[in-house]
């Protein structure tokens, strides 16, 4: 592979920069610098810096964000701002978030090039429990959460996975539900809950957690950081 073409996949500049920075001396290969944007490496056999710091190879790479509401989960959109345009410019370019928060939701959203493992996750034949925190007006029932736990038809011919529910709060003003679902239709808890009211209208989707990973505290809305190798394996575990 091109020394250029690496580094770039690798996220460190882009394409273009890079051609400069290389052209300046900026990048060693095995110890010597190397000027020729176009030499041939193979990343894994041999040591790149890249101003003096090494640049891993990594086939794969993961990463967690805490979506802001507001933004689409895509990789790119001519007219509305994605997930990806939150990160920095040098970011690799095969990246893609796994499954979709809609606009108006926010919280954990897994973001990575590993198209095997996203796969995985989102079957629903796996069984992987997503977590959400619900916010809707009105009070709500235990009975009308017992029609969740037992699967609900929440379209024509949609009827839910039997999902765990527990109310957090209820009061005539409004109510929280932490919901967990092994499925991730569109609209999916959105349409649960129209299905029990059409005034249960949710107000705010938080997605908490996705299998083992819980969403980062740290991470404030927008901000995103790497999966550790721990993450990765116990999502590996899932299955
Ligand atoms: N269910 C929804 O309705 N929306 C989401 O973003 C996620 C789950």
């Amino acid at each position: 592979m091109r020394l250029d073409k690496y580094l770039s996949d690798m996220g460190v500049e882009s394409r273009s920069v890079l051609k400069k920075e290389i052209r300046k001396g900026l990048v060693s290969l095995n110890g010597e610098v190397v000027k020729d944007p176009s030499v041939d490496v193979d990343p894994q056999h041999c040591e790149i810096l890249y101003k003096g710091e090494v640049v891993q190879y990594e086939a794969f790479s993961y990463y967690m964000m805490n979506k802001p509401t507001g933004v689409l989960s895509s990789t790119e959109d001519r007219k509305q701002k994605t997930v990806l345009d939150l990160f920095s410019e040098n970011h690799r370019k095969d990246l893609f978030p796994v499954g979709r928060l809609d606009k108006d939701s926010e919280g954990l959203l897994l973001i990575m090039n590993d198209g095997t493992l996203a796969h995985k996750l989102l079957s629903p034949k796996m069984h992987i429990e997503k977590k959400y925190l619900v916010e809707i007006p009105g009070k709500i029932s235990e009975e009308e959460l017992d029609r969740f736990r037992q699967g609900i038809q929440y379209d024509t011919d949609l009827v839910a996975m039997p999902a765990k529910a527990r109310c957090l709060s209820s009061s005539e003003e409004g109510s929280q539900v932490e919901v967990i679902i092994m499925e991730g239709k569109f609209h999916q808890i959105k349409k649960m809950f129209l299905a029990l009211s059409p005034d249960y209208v949710v107000s705010k989707l938080q997605r908490l957690s996705m299998g083992p990973l819980h969403l980062d505290p740290a991470l404030a809305p927008g901000e995103y950081r790497k999966l550790s190798e721990e993450e990765v394996q116990a999502l590996k575990n899932c299955f």
